[in-house]
């Protein structure tokens, strides 16, 4: 409490005046001030304290800063795909303040002191503040038990493997092994929740895809379904927190919520690109929407959606996941899965919302999003003392949204290195005009919403806590 009186006492660095406050619990008019990157206080409608530079939000919306718990930026050994400074720019421009980043680069992220020598790569480089997920392979997974919380709390488990993803447990002993371990040491699992054994089995009776019309059926749900079902075993037999990232199906959604309502330790995500897209696109367009799990049928979307509106989501995640265009130009068979999102996520499915719920006022709408995008991930991932919400004390990061604008993504908008996306030519409904990180803006776009200007790349490798729900055993 000390800390925040010194905070109240000092001039504020900037005093943000004219919004309507978002949080996961509702929305109030008022502002807030800002004293050594940290949110100083609140402030009801009619106060406007003296402070060295003000910003008047004209009505709009102000968010907490959004925090991506899925994202491939690609260093090291992935830089012609996407670099921290391209995919950092992206995040901003979505309104993205903090990311975590998956393991599967060149070389894995497998410890602790890679962790370290990872986030050297990354210094100065990054607009946004940032932490990493480690990996594991099929090797002994005891090492985990040495793994701060400086270094990580989340570990990520492929259960079925692609271009990108060649480090998978397929061995059920060692899986075993992986889920009793992390339990031990109070560590995370997310889950790439799909069965490679099923899609091999499929492919050699059936023989590879030969085209995206039949992409989803070669990459059918019953690997996922089959995979989720075998996580909550071992989540019942373990008590390991599990994570299930890219949810893609309705019976994933039904599972994982009835084993939440059940007891178990289980949380899911769900991604824009599930939300957004179907197989009829992947058929039609191809290799940008080829993803790994596969976009599914309009049943599926729907209950993803409902998912998302009835809370049983906890967490979106772009799992931005760039390739080259030439890579995506590759016969199918050889074009990777993935595509860019860290930039799109926010603007689409708050499109989404707009028409999926329109029965919401938008401020539930972003009420939701705050939720979903911002305090659940910090409470997952031990970020909450400095993130995730407007409140005195944490790091001020906010994004002041225009909810009602409606503008198209132009391809020379796009921030990620590819250069490509797969909303291209969308209509979104809400548009990211301001973004600030720990009190400094870096991201702004102009009145006319043409000319951006970026901050200043001093991103920094965030601490955490281990989160009270997976202390060690
Ligand atoms: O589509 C995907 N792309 N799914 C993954 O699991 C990984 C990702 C990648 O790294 O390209
Ligand atoms: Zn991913």
């Amino acid at each position: 409490m000390s800390e925040l009186r010194e905070l109240r006492e000092q001039p504020y660095d900037l005093v943000v005046t004219g919004v309507r406050l978002v949080s996961g619990d509702g929305v109030v008019t008022g502002g807030l001030a800002v004293s050594g990157g940290r949110i100083a206080c609140l402030l009801g409608p009619n106060e406007r304290p003296p402070a060295r530079r003000t910003l008047d939000g004209g009505g709009r919306h102000l968010l907490p800063g959004l925090i991506d718990s899925h994202v491939h930026f690609r260093t090291p050994g992935l830089t012609h795909k996407e670099d921290w400074a391209h995919a950092s720019r992206a995040a901003v421009a979505g309104g993205i303040t903090t990311v975590v980043d998956m393991p599967n680069t060149v070389p894995p992220l497998r410890t602790g002191e890679e962790a370290h020598r990872k986030a050297e790569l990354v210094d100065g480089t990054s607009l946004v503040d940032y932490r990493f997920h480690l990996g594991v392979a099929g090797e002994d997974p005891s090492p985990l038990r040495e793994v701060g919380a400086r270094e990580a709390t989340s570990v990520k488990v492929f259960l079925a493997g692609h271009h990108t993803a060649p480090h998978v447990v397929r061995d059920p002993v060692q899986l075993e092994k992986v889920f009793r371990t992390a339990a031990e040491a109070g560590l995370r699992l997310l889950l790439h929740a799909e069965d490679d054994g099923v899609f091999s089995l499929l492919d050699e009776w059936r023989g590879a895809p030969s085209g995206y019309a039949e992409y989803e059926r070669h990459r059918p749900r019953s690997g996922a379904i089959v995979a989720v079902a075998r996580v909550l075993e071992l989540v019942r037999r373990h008590g390991t927190s599990v994570h299930v990232l890219h949810a893609s199906t309705a019976e994933e959604a039904d599972l994982l919520t009835a084993g939440a309502h059940a007891g178990l330790p289980v949380t899911f995500e769900v991604t824009p690109h599930h939300l957004s897209f179907t197989a009829e696109d992947t058929s039609r367009v191809g290799a940008r929407t080829r993803l790994s799990p596969a976009i599914r049928y309009r049943p599926d979307q729907d209950r993803l959606w409902q998912a998302v509106l009835a809370h049983e989501v906890a967490t979106l995640g772009s799992d931005h996941a760039p390739h080259t265009r030439a890579e995506k130009l590759r016969a199918p068979a050889d074009a990777p899965p993935g595509l860019p999102g860290v930039q799109e996520m926010f603007p689409a499915v708050h499109t989404g919302l707009r028409r999926r719920a329109p029965m919401d006022s938008p401020d539930a709408q972003l009420s939701c999003l705050v939720r979903l995008l911002a305090e659940h991930p910090a409470e997952l991932f031990g970020l909450d003392e400095r993130k995730g919400r407007l409140r005195p004390g944490l790091d001020a990061d906010f994004v002041l949204f225009d909810a009602d604008e409606r503008w198209m993504l132009e391809p020379d908008a796009i921030r990620s290195k590819c250069g490509w996306s797969a909303y291209e030519g969308w209509t979104m409904t809400g548009r990211v005009r301001q973004t600030f990180r720990r009190g400094v803006s870096v991201y702004r776009l102009d009145e006319l919403g043409h000319d951006v200007e970026f901050g200043t790349p001093d991103g920094r490798w965030l601490d955490a806590r281990r989160p009270a729900d997976v202390e060690p055993r």
